[in-house]
């Protein structure tokens, strides 16, 4: 299977991306035991399917490693001119403390040599503590690192819209924030995606298909108690639900999208999926995998095969209007983090 070229987005004029990435938070624990043999060996069937773009971080278990694997056999089968056809794109989440270029350095050189490349592809970067401004630092010992050519891109996660405005006042050059986004989730729309238009900032969405709970799977089904949800993603977008508007109003979402992924022959995810990557800003969705354990490669084409119209967003409209504003319980984009 190769994927169409609307698969693809240029989020920046020498990076582009499968806009659906693979998420690697599944390999780090919680998710079923991962074997790295046989990890990798699925890496080749996602990349070989077209799903050429990875989401990472420094702390996903063996993530990085299982990239700099990855890198190595690809070399041995398709010879390295090839490997520009593979990002990965990793994070650093460090603890508090201080952000000193030496402490900055160490901690990229870290994530080079465990993926075996001499530049990271992007760098998104995470912060603890609004309180503590010392994260203005570290972005700028990381823009250094980028001018030196060690980071081709910069970008954040979980940073909320008015720290995307201080970053940018700082003249520090972010590509993207990576933010949960899905139906439930829909706080990027109320600040943050205009802003990101506004300034030439994408948005990379995680949490879209809620850890597999969007899916025929959970359609007509009792309320799942935590011995009921097998993964740590689960059981963290159960809790999202729980905060949205409860599991009766999630049935009535899941019947209404049941019905339009049947008028267009694909599953719930896939509206979900497709859902997501049509908002303003959304460069891309990134589904995670149990590499080596469960796949939906095939299935995760279908967002490109099709197109939702007036009449589908109408029909989800309602459902979403009775839920709650998780802005106001929750606040910005990452606040749950904080
Ligand atoms: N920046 C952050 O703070 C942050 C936080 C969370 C996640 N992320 C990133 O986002 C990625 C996504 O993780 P997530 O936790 O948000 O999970 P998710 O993508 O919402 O859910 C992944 C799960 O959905 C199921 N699935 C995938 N495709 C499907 C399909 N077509 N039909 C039905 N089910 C399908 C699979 O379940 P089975 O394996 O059981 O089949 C898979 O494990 C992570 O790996 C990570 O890269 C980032």
């Amino acid at each position: 299977m190769i994927l169409p070229a609307t698969s693809r987005f240029p989020l920046t004029a020498d990076l582009s991306i499968c806009r659906i990435l693979n998420g690697m938070w599944q390999v780090s624990g919680g998710h079923g035991a991962i074997d790295p043999a046989r990890a990798v060996a699925a890496m080749f069937l996602y990349h070989d399917a077209g799903f050429t773009t990875w989401d990472l971080a420094d702390h996903y278990g063996p993530a990085e490693d299982l990239i700099g694997e990855f890198r190595h056999q690809f070399v041995v089968r398709h010879g390295a001119e090839r490997l520009p056809e593979i990002q990965a794109l990793t994070k650093w989440v460090p603890s508090p403390g201080a952000m000193t270029r030496p402490a900055v350095e160490a901690a990229i050189g870290v994530s080079l040599r465990r993926m075996q490349v001499d530049c990271l592809d992007l760098l998104q970067f995470h912060w603890w503590d609004y309180a503590d401004p010392r994260y203005l630092d570290a972005l700028k010992h990381l823009a250094d690192l980028q001018r030196e050519g060690k980071i081709r891109h910069l970008a954040l996660t979980n940073f909320d819209t008015d720290r995307l405005a201080i970053i940018a006042g700082h003249g520090i050059p972010i590509v993207s924030n990576q933010v949960q986004y899905s139906l439930i989730d829909r706080r990027p729309e109320a600040r943050m995606a205009a802003w990101c238009r506004d300034h030439g900032v994408s948005l990379l969405a995680y949490g879209t298909l809620l850890g597999g709970l969007l899916s025929e799977k959970f359609l007509d089904r009792p309320e799942p108690g935590r011995g009921d949800l097998t993964t740590i993603s689960l059981q963290k977008y159960k809790q999202m639900i729980d905060a949205w508007g409860g599991w009766a109003l999630f049935q009535e979402l899941l019947a209404v999208l049941k019905r339009i992924a049947d008028r267009h022959g694909v599953g719930i995810a896939n509206v979900g999926a497709r859902y997501v990557l049509d908002r303003p800003a959304v460069a891309g969705v990134i589904i995670g995998a149990r590499l080596g354990i469960a796949e939906h490669i095939a299935d995760n084409a279908r967002p490109f095969g099709f197109a939702l119209d007036a009449g589908d967003l109408a029909a989800i409209d309602p459902v979403l209007a009775k839920s709650t504003d998780l802005m106001r319980v929750i606040g910005d984009c990452g606040d749950e983090y904080r």
